[in-house]
């Protein structure tokens, strides 16, 4: 039997920290964070002014530490007028030891952000080299390492910078991109450092608490396949970014995720728990056998709403004229979880080609939801397939409007409206609250 829990005082600190107001003037989560930025050698380099201008923007405190490679990009001048602090670069610099040692920087430091994050740096701090200034501050550090890769897209590819990757994030790093797209060397593909916003959402995120720790959450993500004969299926475009944006925003807050996805092309984000379906009778009664100890459950996926009634055992020969195929409806996985007695909050998704709110508020009343995340879907809109997505979140009290964004950002706005929704429920069983 499930056990509520009443609406926690610390829960919505998250929300509450980011917008908190003084006087009027929203505060950003960097005020006053200390921020080691940490800059190797690549053209990208020259984002980083931007990006330390963002960051003295927010109120945070940044120190420049540049590798002799960086210098040859950007003039350490440059970032010291932006940041108002002098750059360190010499490991070995009397002066500068003398003031605020390098052991004593590293303990200063918050969050050590290498924003761009060379292939070469990377190979030295996965090999635990400390030859210069830079590395040795990652290794002396207790703070958080967070690298925004910047190379050229075979660079990327290339066997020994995965290795190195993977390395440090099993070591506990957070990558931050790469992106994909044009290079400065006029290659095309991934590789390029994120843009200096992006880099700034995402750091302010790494100190956003676990609002969801020690919660479990069920999410179906992508498409799913319904078999007419072994190498033929019915399907549709669904690319399950939205879900896996969403999974990985989760697993930032700190919850526990099991993810029910249908064939993507995506890797799933680290420590989601997935479970691979094809057809919407298996997502059915996956998550049927996994829902019971959930606290949400948020549908992504585009289901098929019918399946053939009979799948050939053989591959089906052309007869030529008109062809027929009889379907049967596909069981709804969110109606059957939103109807459970005692059953998680439930966050459904409609996607339209038009009058999008009033179908979502048709749907969000006719399946029992908690809410539902609305996006209009085909055209020059975002939804399916794409990296952009707006979302309106219509709940039965009240609506939200998410404009045009990155669907990784918009993981994040979205948790930001579900979570006080979700506290109002008491959806949350007290039996799952970790200390
Ligand atoms: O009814 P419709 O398909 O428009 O509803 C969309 C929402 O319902 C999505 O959240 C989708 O994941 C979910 N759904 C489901 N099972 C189905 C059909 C839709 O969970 N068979």
């Amino acid at each position: 039997m499930r056990n509520r829990r009443l609406a926690g005082e610390n829960y919505s600190l998250s929300c509450m920290e980011f917008h908190a107001c003084s006087r009027g003037i929203t505060l950003s989560i960097l005020d006053g964070k200390r921020i080691l930025l940490g800059i190797s050698g690549s053209i990208a380099a020259y984002k980083t002014a931007e990006l330390a201008r963002l960051l003295i923007g927010q109120g945070a405190e940044v120190q420049a530490v540049m590798t002799d490679a960086a210098r040859r990009f950007i003039t350490p001048m440059t970032l010291q007028a932006l940041t108002g602090r002098t750059v360190r670069a010499e490991l070995f610099d009397a002066a500068h030891e003398a003031a605020m040692g390098h052991i004593e920087l590293a303990r200063w430091a918050q969050r050590i952000l290498i924003a761009p994050a060379s292939a070469g740096f990377m190979a030295r701090l996965a090999g635990g080299y400390a030859n210069d200034l830079l590395t040795t501050l990652c290794l002396a550090s207790p703070a958080p390492r967070l690298l925004a890769p910047a190379m050229n897209q075979g660079m990327w590819a290339d066997a020994s910078v995965r290795d190195n990757v993977t390395l440090l994030r099993q070591r506990g790093a957070t990558f931050l991109g790469p992106d994909e797209g044009g290079q400065a060397c006029g290659d095309n593909g991934l590789g390029r450092m994120l843009a200096p916003e992006r880099i700034v959402d995402l750091l302010a995120v790494s100190f956003q608490p676990e609002s969801w720790r020690g919660r479990r959450v069920m999410l179906t993500a992508g498409p799913t396949r319904e078999a007419i004969d072994p190498v033929r299926y019915l399907s549709n475009h669904s690319s399950g970014k939205m879900g896996y944006a969403i999974a990985s925003a989760l697993r930032e807050r700190g919850a526990e995720v099991v993810m029910v996805s249908g064939p993507v092309a995506l890797s799933p984000p680290e420590g989601v728990r997935l479970i691979r379906v094809e057809s919407a009778e298996q997502m059915y009664n996956a998550v049927i056998q996994g829902i019971h100890d959930c606290d949400v459950f948020i549908a992504t996926a585009a289901v098929a709403d019918y399946r053939p009634v009979k799948i050939h055992k053989k591959k089906t020969k052309k007869q030529g004229g008109e062809f027929t195929l009889r379907l049967t409806p596909n069981p709804d996985i969110l109606r059957s979880v939103a109807t459970l007695k005692n059953g998680p909050f439930t966050l459904g998704f409609a996607a339209e080609t038009h009058d999008v709110t009033e179908y979502a508020r048709a749907k969000l009343k006719d399946k029992q939801l908690d809410a539902i995340a609305a996006n209009l879907v085909g055209g020059d809109q975002g939804g399916f397939a794409r990296d952009e997505n707006a979302l309106t979140v219509i709940w039965p009290t009240g609506e939200q409007h998410l404009g045009m964004r990155d669907k990784r950002e918009l993981a994040y706005r979205l948790l930001d409206v579900i979570e006080p929704l979700i506290l109002e429920s008491g959806k949350f069983m007290e039996c799952r609250v970790k200390t």
